[in-house]
């Protein structure tokens, strides 16, 4: 698929970077950029040389949000049966570690972006939001839910409620960001974290991975149980054996993804 409106670059090995690229709608995601960023994800998470991913959009925008301009004559109907939501789902639903690398504007459908990755980046400009409301409808992508999930409800309440916007240290504080950078490294501190991740072993990662979205969707002792399976399962693995060997041989570990 030929991509218009988003980028997809290996900046360094087992890393893709995905870039947002409407510059002169601040990113508004419509159909076509989700549909593009939906063909991404999945062939990336499909692809044995990518073992994390980098989205990021550019210094003013990661994204506005949905398409307003594209929604505004839309019925329910319409809403419902076109392929909206997935966008957001196929970076949500990615096995591989996903890194949000948030500059400037991550309002509506751009904040829920970034709540849907799993570890979030952000420059000192970074502005997060859900001014949805201010247009007479309400998140749409999961911010009710995974802000309340992660901040709790009070303050959700006031982002969703009342439009209330966070400056990337207040997100940092709150949670919702793992690290706040200078504009003019942060998105080469999220290329270096993914490749981090990328380093590691590949079955290891996307397992952890599982086991702590499973916390946001199972009562407790389901989620320990699956935690438990997980684990099990991993002493299947080639690499288990080696991470183990090396350890004990005082050596790098070689991992195979198997
Ligand atoms: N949809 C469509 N176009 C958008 C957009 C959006 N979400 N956000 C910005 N744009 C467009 C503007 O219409 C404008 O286009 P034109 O030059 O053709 O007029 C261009 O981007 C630049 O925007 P502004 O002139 O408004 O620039 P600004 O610097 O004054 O303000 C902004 C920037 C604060 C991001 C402002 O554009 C804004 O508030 N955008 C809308 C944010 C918003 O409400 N997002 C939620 C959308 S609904 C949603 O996301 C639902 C969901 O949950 C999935």
């Amino acid at each position: 698929m030929d991509y218009e409106y988003i980028v997809v670059e290996r900046p360094v090995e087992g890393v893709a970077l995905v870039r947002l690229n409407r510059p002169k709608q601040y990113n508004a995601l419509n159909l076509q950029v989700l549909t593009e960023l939906a063909h991404a994800f999945e062939s990336l998470d499909k692809d044995e040389g990518v073992r994390a991913i980098v989205l990021t959009g550019n210094d003013k925008a990661f994204a506005a949000g949905a398409d307003i301009k594209e929604m505004i004559t839309r019925t329910s109907a319409e809403m419902k049966s076109a392929p909206f939501v997935a966008g957001w789902d196929a970076v949500a639903m990615a096995r591989k570690p996903v890194i949000a690398a948030v500059s400037g504007y991550a309002l509506g459908g751009g904040a829920e972006l970034a709540w849907a990755c799993d570890i979030i980046i952000a420059s000192e400009t970074a502005v997060f939001g859900q001014p949805e409301i201010n247009l007479g409808i309400i998140p749409g992508a999961g911010g009710t839910q995974r802000l309340a999930r992660t901040v709790g409800k009070y303050l959700t309440m006031e982002m969703v409620l009342n439009d209330r916007r966070l400056t990337a240290e207040e997100a940092a504080r709150f949670g919702l960001v793992n690290h706040v950078y200078p504009l003019a490294s942060y998105l080469d501190e999220a290329i270096k974290l993914a490749a981090k991740l990328a380093s590691r072993a590949p079955l290891a990662v996307q397992y952890a991975k599982e086991a702590v979205l499973f916390a946001f969707e199972s009562p407790l002792r389901a989620g320990l149980q699956h935690e438990r399976l997980l684990f099990y399962t991993l002493f299947g693995t080639e690499d288990q054996k080696e991470g183990m060997q090396a350890f004990i041989e005082k050596r790098a570990p070689e991992w195979k993804g198997r």
